[in-house]
């Protein structure tokens, strides 16, 4: 499998609730209803972007390729005014398929959607991960985020978070 074969999009339409659905479900721990997952992307569709493996597509008519390319990957986040003052980008969600990780996947959707955030006039962008996530906290300490607080028993398996941060520097390299 080579990386040339995979493509990001931002999130357009319903139909692909299903593959955000599944890459969320069976990597993380905290449970979404449907519900959530609309609340989301019907709200910020433009802060939800997806990779997809069109390698074995390639070989299948456009159309086709379109309709069997493999989700990868995908990042879910928000946009508010956080009772601070500051506009709050929120990452919500982040999974890359088992098979798929240590290639860049994650680095380059969390990227768009840091992107997308600032656009939008996010001053911090926040997140939160279970403590015991070495995985997920070297990454995004790696893209520039610091721990600011931790969360007790934040979760419904009773596991305490980080809260991570990544303050927006106007005219700085934001990727730390
Ligand atoms: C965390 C996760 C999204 C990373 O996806 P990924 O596509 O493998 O990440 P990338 O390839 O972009 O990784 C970039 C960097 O992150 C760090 N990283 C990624 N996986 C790592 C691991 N297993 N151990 C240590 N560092 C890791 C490394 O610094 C890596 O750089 P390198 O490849 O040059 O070593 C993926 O492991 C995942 O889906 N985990 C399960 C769900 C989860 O934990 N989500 C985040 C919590 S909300």
């Amino acid at each position: 499998m080579s990386n040339t074969a995979i493509t990001y999009t931002q999130y357009h339409d319903e139909r692909q609730l299903a593959s955000i659905m599944d890459l969320i479900d069976t990597e993380l721990s905290e449970p979404y209803i449907n519900m959530t997952y609309r609340y989301f992307v019907h709200t910020w569709p433009q802060l939800t972007f997806l990779a997809h493996d069109h390698t074995t597509a390639q070989s299948q008519s456009q159309s086709l390729a379109q309709n069997s390319a493999l989700a990868v990957g995908v990042v879910v986040c928000k946009q508010e005014r956080h009772k601070s003052g500051l506009m709050r980008g929120y990452i919500a969600m982040l999974s890359v398929r088992t098979d798929y990780r240590k290639r860049g996947i994650a680095t380059k959707l969390v990227r768009m959607a840091i992107d997308a955030m600032i656009s939008g006039g996010a001053e911090e962008i926040v997140l939160e991960t279970e403590v015991d996530n070495s995985t997920s906290i070297a990454f995004y300490k790696r893209l520039g985020f610091m721990a600011e607080k931790r969360l007790y028993r934040f979760y419904m398996n009773g596991k305490d978070a980080f809260r991570l941060c990544l303050p927006v520097v106007e005219g700085e390299d934001k990727y730390g």
